[in-house]
């Protein structure tokens, strides 16, 4: 994969904090025992610090209610004030908020004077339209600022949004519109993708009629991105230009509940029906914030920050929406793809704007790291200072290759992990203050307690024995559950070790240095390129096809997205004449359907057609041993295959036999 042997040079000292970064740093050591001896103490402190409240509150935590958390009861706040408003009061009116740069090489500089008339426009345009406090607004758009408008004016009306990342389908945006009941959907016609406009309204459209079943959605507020010829609904669609440009551009911001809904966002979960992960108002825009500070080491007034993430993932809510705007950072908003128009647009960009933290994730690493490092040696990168790491784990060669060829064999790496659920970062070094291990994300951040438990619910510690990652404390910015099913919040994440522990559904282990080791998932959810795909939602994807009897999904390993969707298929009797006749053709048209139910992140990689799946005597599918066909491996042990001659079946079917 690499050209040179990145670990074999490395110069451990090099991993130490250098002094003059810490000197400088928002993270300290202290920070830790500080967090350590006050848990609650610390997080009121951070609330009270980062976060300008409208009325203080009168309790930390209220956890009598557990797994339902409520933090900082009884204040109230509002999150545009807080990430808009108040920066500009202070006179840093003038100060970028972003450099949006478009996939066409368009661009357009945004003070935060100018987001502060953009969101108030934007919240008296969707007040016109009859979104009040409490409603929920769908935001199915691309990486382009009136997202970042839109999710801000909701946040300070109260509505809470829920973003659908634009490379769903109609048919997964059509579930969360109705799961959320959303009255208003706000899309643009289509979006820019590699040069080239591709339809986006139509999705949303299909999503609403669905079949001329009744929709909650009343109003779509329309953005004129590219052009495209959009089908237009009388009384129903309304185009922004029309609408926005007109309002005042003052809008008042109304104080919160701490605990009023701030946005909701769908995960996959281990069934096919995705979660709506839900968050709130105060806890989450804390966490958001300090984590921002004190893990990315922000410095408004210095920085430029670049969170390569789509704002339809919860690291683009996190790090490019709330916590970056609630510190006043500097950020760059781009709309494009790495290698359009060429492999080196990323560094292109970070020269241009002198970016200083960049944040991504491991999929996109290891793709540069395929094209090769004379790219990036080709651009000034001298200004970065600090690096991040989200999504899933990132192997050691792709820290190293990332230090060296991105970060000047200088700048720390934070491999940060969380979740949707977690709202912001958990468990992560601190840069400036933590030796770094490449391929670790190393320990919990200030205020956050993790274990490792084994098979029985045991935490333990010693070295390299792999076991469950739990959290041990509640924390500011953690879900407040699955929007419209507390049941299900409490059977996934407060059962499997009983009500104290929060499972998050990852393996992991320590080193002998007592670092952690994130291990991937241990449940039933794929990471590809940094997204969760659950197998249960492609299957049940698969066997709504006409051909489709029966269908296994499992996330094989893959050298650049990390795993990659394999699916096994069992033909219905009368469509394997068609498929004999056009396999290929059968296959594509397999392919095809997930991408539409799904999306085309969800598009498997191959498809394999069997005569039979490898069951359980239960009837459960033994997923790990197609899991070792997929990656070309032996069949492990299938002694508790309730058929054993069905592998045998598989391999021959497979041309392996
Ligand atoms: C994985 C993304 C290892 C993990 C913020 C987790 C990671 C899931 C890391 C959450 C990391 C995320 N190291 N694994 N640094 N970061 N993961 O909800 O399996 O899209 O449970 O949130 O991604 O994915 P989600």
């Amino acid at each position: 994969m690499t050209e040179d042997n990145l670990s074999s040079h490395l110069d451990r000292a090099s991993l130490a904090p250098d002094p003059e970064f810490t000197a400088h740093a928002n993270g300290t050591q202290a920070m830790y025992a500080e967090a350590e001896a006050d848990h609650e103490g610390f997080w009121a402190r951070q609330a009270r610090e980062r976060i300008t409240w409208a009325r203080d509150f009168d309790q930390v935590l209220d956890w009598s209610n557990a797994p339902f958390a409520q933090w900082f009861v009884g204040g109230e706040l509002n999150v545009a004030y807080n990430c808009v408003d108040r920066h500009v009061e202070a006179g840093r009116g003038d100060k970028v908020a972003f450099h949006f740069e478009g996939d066409q090489g368009d661009t357009r500089t945004i003070t935060y004077a100018d987001l502060l008339a953009e969101v108030c426009k934007t919240a008296n345009t969707l007040a016109s339209l009859g979104v009040g406090k409490g409603d929920t607004v769908a935001i199915y758009m691309p990486m382009i600022p009136e997202t970042v408008f839109t999710m801000l004016a909701c946040a300070r009306i109260g509505a809470p949004h829920s973003v659908i990342f634009g490379g769903f389908s109609a048919e997964a945006l059509h579930t969360r519109i109705a799961d959320a009941n959303a009255k208003l959907v706000v899309t643009t016609d289509g979006q820019w993708r590699r040069g080239k406009p591709a339809p986006l309204k139509m999705a949303v459209d299909e999503a609403v009629d669905h079949g001329g079943a009744v929709s909650p959605v009343e109003k779509v507020l329309v953005v004129q991105r590219t052009g495209i010829e959009v089908r237009w609904t009388e009384g129903r669609d309304v185009w922004w230009h029309d609408v926005q440009p007109g309002q005042s551009s003052t809008h008042e911001a109304v104080p919160h509940d701490a605990e009023h809904p701030l946005f909701i966002l769908y995960t996959s979960g281990t069934t096919g029906k995705p979660k709506g992960i839900f968050h709130t108002t105060g806890g989450y825009l804390t966490q958001a914030a300090y984590t921002n500070a004190v893990v990315h080491d922000v410095h408004p007034e210095t920085d430029v920050y670049w969170c390569t993430a789509d704002v339809g993932w919860v690291t683009g809510h996190s790090y490019i929406v709330y916590g970056p705007l609630a510190n006043g950072a500097t950020q760059v908003l781009f709309e494009g793809t790495p290698d359009t128009p060429h492999q080196g647009r990323w560094w292109e960009i970070v020269e241009k704007y002198g970016v200083t933290i960049l944040y991504t994730a491991p999929t996109a690493i290891r793709t540069f790291m395929k094209w090769g490092h004379d790219i990036p040696e080709r651009f000034d990168l001298s200004t970065i200072r600090v690096l991040g790491s989200v999504g899933e784990p990132i192997n050691p060669e792709a820290w190293l290759w990332y230090r060296k060829y991105i970060g000047g064999d200088r700048a720390p790496i934070v491999d940060t992990w969380w979740q949707t659920e977690t709202g912001a970062i958990m468990i992560s070094p601190l840069p400036g203050v933590t030796t770094l291990e490449p391929g670790s994300a190393q320990r919990p951040i200030p205020g956050v307690s993790a274990e490792i438990l084994d098979d029985e619910g045991h935490p333990f510690t010693e070295p390299e024995k792999v076991g469950y990652l739990v959290l041990t404390k509640p924390w500011p910015s953690m879900l407040r559950g699955i929007w419209g099913d507390p049941d299900r919040y409490v059977d996934t994440y407060w059962h499997r070790f009983g009500p104290e522990y929060y499972f998050a559904g990852d393996g992991a282990k320590y080193d002998a240095n007592g670092n952690i080791w994130l291990l991937g998932r241990v449940d039933d959810v794929m990471n590809v390129s940094g997204h969760r795909l659950s197998t249960a939602e492609i299957e049940s994807a698969l066997v709504s096809h006409h051909a489709v009897a029966e269908a296994a999904v499992v996330g094989a390993s893959d050298e650049t997205t990390g795993q990659a969707v394999v699916a096994f298929v069992i033909l219905r009797s009368e469509a394997t004449d068609e498929a004999a006749a056009d396999e290929d053709g059968m296959i594509a048209s397999l392919r095809n359907h997930v991408a539409k139910e799904i999306g085309p992140i969800a598009k498997p990689r191959s498809v394999m057609v069997v005569p039979e799946l490898p069951k359980t005597r239960s009837g459960k599918i033994m997923r790990r041993l197609l899991k070792d066909v997929a990656e070309g491996r032996d069949i492990g042990d299938a002694t508790t295959l309730a058929d054993s001659s069905v592998m045998a079946l598989i391999a021959k079917g497979l041309g392996k036999g």
